[in-house]
């Protein structure tokens, strides 16, 4: 059954009401960056829709109109593969043999830049994506901090290498190397931070990359183009706007992308994986979905569990890779648990994302209500029941997060990554039908345990870090801190990324060996003394 939701905010927005800080401007952008080089876009423009709803001339309430990008071909596509392949130059390259500490400089450069945008860029994101103004400046701030410590990583990196080892006869010196063309492209739940996790390690070990915006989350990446412009030599960074099918297939059948880098699903990664022509040479970076379960075991303290669950389940509308799409609770508690998840769910307060203690806010895809509530029915008809009272009531933009239960493998919620607000809750006797469960899933992120006898959570731990890639003992999962490895296996991940671990994800260890004699050591101790090579150095970055 569906019925309309009542908050005011949502029905009625004129935009007088707005306050004058978030108002949107509307932003014509016709312009990409190939070659270091900002060309304009003569072609056809796509236009951008927040599904916020604001109030037309004629007085009808419509998605908000918030500008237009270019919709471009394949030929501009290949002109800004062409472009990153002429930058790396089969590795002789200005940017990829360059000294590191001079690409650090050109970074530190960049996110200088960038910070300038940062009322711009949080403006778009709760217009584009629906994020709430918290959400949306701590995605903005994160993806500096996550520039910064990218750099200070790479020092440590850097200096680690800038030293010769010997072993038996061979004296070697190992750094880590590009791998060529990296073709970019991210979600629209992370549309800044997420694509730039990927790009900025990716560029900053000396690939080169053509990188493609998310399908929501658009508008705001064109303040940066400029700053990527000024601060990077041409053909470093190119950046095009459009649909994946235009513009990423034709790149993928070239055969000449050396690394996918995705961060969104695997139906994609494989869909472009399979274009590609030469298997082996492509490396893979891929953040892909997850469905990741809380298991709620009889002692678990339960207002903790029921905050953590809320967060987990349903922070960001449940539109994010890491959050809890199943929780599995204890037979004995499942009542308690229901009763109080329901509640707490119940008072979530749902408005426009600039709104105070606003929590649950407009979903970006106009399909998704949609979508959201068909997965309700269908586990309805199946046998499960909306638990809260609010659960299930639909705007044109929304679906307000149901609790459902009893849930079983019969129903798609069980099975479907729902990314949005439904919340699967199971009622399990014996622990292993959750571990049953997980290791059937074809997905391993990471899990949420929660619990406090370690008798059980002992041995619970050692099964669930061979399923998944994070346990999380009491809390939420999630991808922070950005220092620790963000991972997962069989569907949900190929290759780690942190600060640390992207760095090597984007590279190669390759190395220069000579054999211990007076004649190959006399060379290598030119080199180190005449700065000819920037790979054979002893140089070091404070
Ligand atoms: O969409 C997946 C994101 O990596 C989740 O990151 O846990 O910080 O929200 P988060």
């Amino acid at each position: 059954m569906t019925t309309v939701l009542t908050e005011p905010s949502t029905q009625t927005l004129n935009t007088s009401e707005i306050p004058e800080a978030y108002r949107p401007k509307l932003t014509t952008f016709n312009q990409y960056l190939v070659d270091g080089e900002l060309k304009t876009w003569n072609g056809k423009m796509a236009e951008v829709y927040s599904t916020i709803r604001t109030e037309n001339k004629k007085g009808e309430m419509v998605p908000t109109l918030l500008g237009s990008v270019p919709d471009m071909e394949s030929a501009p596509a290949l002109e800004a593969l062409e472009s990153a392949k002429r930058a790396f130059d089969r590795g002789k390259g200005q940017w990829p043999t360059m000294r590191v500490r001079e690409r650090l400089t050109c970074l530190e450069r960049f996110a200088d830049k960038m910070k300038l945008h940062r009322e711009e860029i949080v403006k778009l994101l709760m217009w584009e994506i629906g994020k709430t103004l918290a959400d949306s400046e701590k995605e903005f701030d994160r993806t500096v901090d996550y520039i910064y410590d990218t750099i200070n990583a790479y020092k440590k990196l850097d200096q680690k290498s800038a030293k010769f080892e010997k072993e038996g006869d061979i004296h070697a010196h190992i750094r880590r190397s590009p791998l060529g063309v990296v073709l970019c492209l991210g979600p629209y739940n992370y549309p800044l931070n997420e694509t730039f996790c990927l790009l900025i390690p990716a560029i900053v070990m000396g690939n080169t990359a053509v990188f493609k915006p998310a399908k929501h989350g658009v508008l705001l990446i064109t303040p940066l183009l400029k700053a990527f412009q000024e601060c990077f030599p041409p053909g470093v960074v190119n950046i095009l706007f459009g649909r994946g099918r235009k513009i990423a297939q034709p790149i993928m059948k070239t055969g000449h992308v050396d690394v996918l880098a995705l961060i969104g699903h695997s139906s994609s990664a494989v869909a472009l994986q399979d274009e590609h022509p030469n298997k082996n040479r492509l490396r893979l970076v891929l953040g892909l979905e997850a469905k990741n379960p809380a298991v709620v075991l009889p002692d678990a303290d339960l207002d903790n569990t029921v905050k953590e669950c809320i967060s987990g389940s349903l922070s960001y509308n449940g539109q994010r890779c890491t959050a809890l799409k199943v929780l599995y609770v204890h037979e004995s508690i499942i009542d308690e648990f229901n009763k109080k998840f329901s509640e707490a769910v119940d008072n979530l307060k749902y408005g426009l994302p600039w709104e105070k203690d606003a929590f649950l806010t407009p979903l970006p895809e106009p399909n998704k209500p949609q979508y959201i509530k068909d997965l309700i029915d269908d586990a309805i008809a199946k046998g499960a029941k909306i638990m809260n009272k609010k659960g299930g009531e639909m705007t044109e933009n929304y679906t307000y997060p149901a609790v459902m239960y009893p849930v079983d493998d019969s129903m798609d919620l069980y099975h479907e990554e729902q990314f949005g607000p439904v919340v699967p809750v199971i009622s399990y006797k014996d622990i292993n039908e959750p571990l049953d469960a997980m290791a059937a899933s074809d997905y391993g992120q990471q899990v949420s345990l929660f619990g406090r006898d370690v008798r059980k959570i002992g041995p619970l731990i050692d099964i669930m870090a061979n399923l998944v890639c994070r346990v999380n003992l009491n809390s939420a999962c999630q991808r922070g801190p950005d220092v620790y490895p963000f991972t997962g296996r069989k569907n949900s991940a190929v290759s780690t990324l942190s600060v640390y671990d992207a760095l090597r994800s984007f590279s190669i260890r390759s190395f220069v060996a000579s054999k211990n004699n007076p004649y190959n050591n006399e060379i290598l101790e030119n080199l180190l003394n005449s700065n000819e090579s920037n790979f054979v150095s002893s140089d070091y970055i404070l």
